[in-house]
Formats: C-alpha cells, structure tokens, sequence
C-alpha cells in the first residue's frame, strides 16, 4: 500500500520568541522540519507534503533542500490542524494509499512507530499515535473503549473527568487519503479555540461508521517542541542518544558527554573521539581515526588511521587521506591532503591539494583569497613546505620539490627544486654588543 505525509508546519511558534519560523530551529545541526521530513522517509513515502504558513519561503527552502521532490502547500491561515491537513488535499489528488499526518515541530518519531501505526490501519480506518503523558496539561485526551478510540477532547474542551485521562494524543494520525479527506471536509469550527480540529476525526469516522484506534508511543518520542527550553532539551536527548550509539558501534569516546554530534555524523568502529569535540553536519570519520581534544569539523572526511587536532578546525570540503595528520591550530577548508601528508601546526590550508607524503611545515598559510576571487594550490607528492611559507595562489610545488622557511612563494617550483623567496641574511660582527651598548648608554644619559 503506498504512503504519503503530510507534515504540519505552518504554526508561528510565538514562544520560541523567536524571529525564525519554529521549525527552522535546529537540533544536531538540522532544522526540525528536516528531522521530521528524515523520520517519515523511514516508511519511503510516495509523496511528501508539507504545510506552511508562517516564514513560507524560509521553510519552503529547508523543505526543498532536504528532499527536493517534496510538495509544499501554504496555509494562509492558521485555522487548525485540521484546516491544515485539508489544505494538502489538492496535492494528494491522484494519489491512493494512507497517509501519515506528521508534525513538523516533533523530530524524534522512530521508523518502527510508523510501521505499527500502519501494521493497526490493516484493522482501522483511523489511527492516532497516543502517549502516557508525565504532564497531560494541554495535550488532547484520548476517550478510549477497549482499543477503539470513541474520540479526542482537546484539554480546553474538556470535563475535569476528562482532564484526569493520561493517554494523550501526539499529533500523528494515519489514514486512508480519501478517507480522511472526506472527513476533514466535515469538521466544524465550534470549540473553545475556534478552530478546525484535526483532532474530531476519530468521532466523525465512529460518526461514519468507520473504526478508530490509538497505539501507543514513548513520550519522549513524541515530544514536540514549543519552547527553547524543550529545544535545549531535545538537543541533550538527541545527543545523549547518538553518544550511546556511537559506543555501542565501537568508537572510542573517552568523555562522551562532551562530544557532541550532527544528525548525520558518521564514525567508523575503533575511531577514537577525545573530550570537547564538535561535529557540524557533514561529516564522515573512517576506522581507527583519531579526533584529538577541541577539535571542530564541519562537511569533511577523515580518512582511516588519520589524526586531527588537538584544537584542529575541518571546515567544509576538508578532505584527509589515510593517516594524514592535522594539529593543533591548523584550519583546512576546501583542501585534499594526501595519504600520509602532515599538516602539524598553526597552519590555514584552503583551495588546496597536497600529495601524499608532502610536509608542511609551522605557519605555512596558503593565500588563497585576493580579495575578491579564491585560488588554488597545488603540492606534489613528498614536497617539503618549509615552516612559515606564504603559498600565494594560484600556485603550484612539485613533487619531491621544497621551500625554504619563510618565503613567500609567488611562482610555480618545478619538481624536485628548492625554492628560497625571503630576503638573504647578512651578519654584521660585533654590531649587536656595540648597538646595546650605545642604547644603553643614552638611557643612562636620559636619566642623569
Ligand atoms: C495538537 C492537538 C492535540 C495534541 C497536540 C500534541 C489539535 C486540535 N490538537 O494541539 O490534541 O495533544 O497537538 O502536540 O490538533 N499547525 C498548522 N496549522 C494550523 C495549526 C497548527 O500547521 O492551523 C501545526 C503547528 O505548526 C504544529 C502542529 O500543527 O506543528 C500542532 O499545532 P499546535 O497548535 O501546536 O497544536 P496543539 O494545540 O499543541
């Protein structure tokens, strides 16, 4: 049976206090919409829609660059969830199977919590994704008679009876599109907050004569997010998740409540990460790497057996070949270094390509920006950078090739050649002794 989401992210999110549409707020890296775009793509859906209302085009841009083939459908006004997913019918026209309502604001929804919703739909026309609240406060209630879901009261239409009910809707709901279209057609808007509740469903479908369910969930899977309290509180969850992962895969982390990782960090078995490292997205470390402490990486590749840091920078296109080291104040961006090549200390590497084997030395900096236009450098194999070299690009070093320290090299070095590009040294005999001397006897003059 096919599948399509709809995903709910029109809502302003008034108390992120916040200028940002919500769900482009970000956990590990990643906005919640793409979290929750990431979590139904577990059930490989058909199509994917989603709804937006407030911050439209922003959203629609976080939308299209995680999934690009995804439908966007804007919800002028915010009327109601159920209003909402009507708005998506249009886009599902043509399409036969169930759907998925899904929250943009709710990222942590497991791929097999979908499965089950759609294994209880074999038996139900209607089924809603429900959870033991800790706090039911707000939530809907979920007024069950053995597993049929008779309906949902939202807490401000509630009973006091009502109120004490603990099994709480999360949002999700699943159902046969055409169902569930014909369906929200019916709902009214005649509750306390006067909305179009997606939430009178599960009455209308009892109403209809169709069936209706609720299976349960983890809360801390259906959390959304209102707040950046509860932002912060999903990224610690989230964290905490991956850290426990990453061990039980086989990567060393020395403190790992100290580690913190992107949405898609990947690490090979027997890394090594140490304490006070950040993953940006992007980034793939291969097997028994070793990531030293205070080290930052962003959109690079760590080949295996390299070693990065400590206090190392990877910025985007950082590409390491198998046991390449990189130390401490070093930054590469945009640059390939070469199996075995060692870039140890205080050095910038950009738009640049270094052979396998090649050494560069302290201080070297690649120039790679004039300012208004970026440049490449290339280094052959085994070259000898000496420390403290300007690399004005575009330039080139060939293979085997060497500077000497402190120059500042402007022209290509053909393979094998040293290049000396710094002023020559000239010794004066005695001068040093005779200047201090001088100087010396002026302060005492001065003072006298
Ligand atoms: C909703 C449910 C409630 C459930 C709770 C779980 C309804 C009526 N109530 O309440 O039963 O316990 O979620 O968190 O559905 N949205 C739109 N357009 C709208 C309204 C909302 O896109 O017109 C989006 C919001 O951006 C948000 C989601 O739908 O992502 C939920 O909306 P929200 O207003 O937060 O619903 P709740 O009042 O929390």
């Amino acid at each position: 049976m096919p599948t399509a989401l709809v995903i709910l992210a029109a809502g302003q999110g008034t108390r992120m206090n916040s200028e940002m549409p919500k769900v482009l707020h970000r956990i590990a890296g990643a906005p919640l919409i793409a979290h929750a775009m990431r979590a139904g793509a577990a059930v490989a859906p058909e199509r994917v829609v989603v709804v937006t209302g407030h911050g439209a085009e922003q959203v629609e841009e976080a939308v299209a660059a995680f999934d690009a083939s995804a439908i966007c459908v804007r919800q002028t006004e915010q009327l109601g969830t159920g209003h909402a997913v009507l708005q998506a019918a249009p886009a599902l026209d043509g399409f036969a199977g169930d759907v998925i309502v899904l929250y943009g604001d709710t990222p942590f929804i497991r791929p097999e919590t979908l499965d089950a919703m759609l294994a209880a739909r074999r038996s139900h026309d209607i089924v809603v994704l429900g959870f033991e609240a800790a706090e039911p406060g707000g939530y809907g209630r979920l007024l069950m008679e053995d597993d049929r879901l008779v309906r949902i009261v939202e807490a401000k239409d509630a009973t006091p009876e009502q109120l004490a009910i603990s099994f709480c809707n999360s949002g999700l709901l699943a159902a046969d599109a055409a169902t569930l279209t014909g369906l929200l057609k019916k709902v009214e808007n005649d509750n306390a907050a006067g909305e179009y509740y997606l939430t009178d469903i599960p009455a209308l479908a009892a109403a209809a004569g169709l069936s209706a369910t609720a299976i349960r969930a983890a809360e801390r899977e259906t959390l959304g997010i209102d707040t950046r309290a509860a932002l912060a509180r999903a990224e610690a969850l989230f964290q905490a998740a991956r850290r426990a992962e990453m061990l039980e895969a086989g990567v060393a982390l020395t403190a790992p409540e100290t580690v913190f990782f992107a949405y898609d960090t990947e690490i090979g078995r027997d890394a090594e990460v140490e304490p006070n490292v950040v993953f940006g997205p992007g980034v793939t470390v291969e097997s028994g790497a070793r990531i030293r402490a205070f080290s930052h990486l962003e959109g690079a590749h760590v080949g295996a057996g390299a070693t990065v840091g400590p206090y190392a920078r990877l910025r985007p296109g950082a590409e390491l070949g198998n046991g390449a080291r990189v130390g401490n104040f070093v930054e590469v961006k945009e640059a390939r270094i070469g199996e075995g090549a060692k870039v140890n200390h205080l050095s910038y590497i950009g738009d640049a390509t270094l052979g396998e084997g090649s050494n560069i030395g302290a201080g070297t900096i690649t120039c790679n920006y004039d300012g208004v236009m970026k440049h490449e450098t290339q280094i052959g194999a085994r070259a000898f950078i000496g420390s403290n070299t300007m690399l004005v690009a575009p330039v080139s070093v060939g293979e085997e090739a060497m500077t000497a320290s402190g120059s500042v090299i402007t022209e290509d070095v053909p393979a094998g050649a040293l290049a000396l590009a710094r002023g020559t040294q000239v010794n004066k005999p005695g001068l040093a002794t005779k200047l201090m001397a001088r100087l010396r006897a002026i302060k005492a003059g001065k003072k006298g």
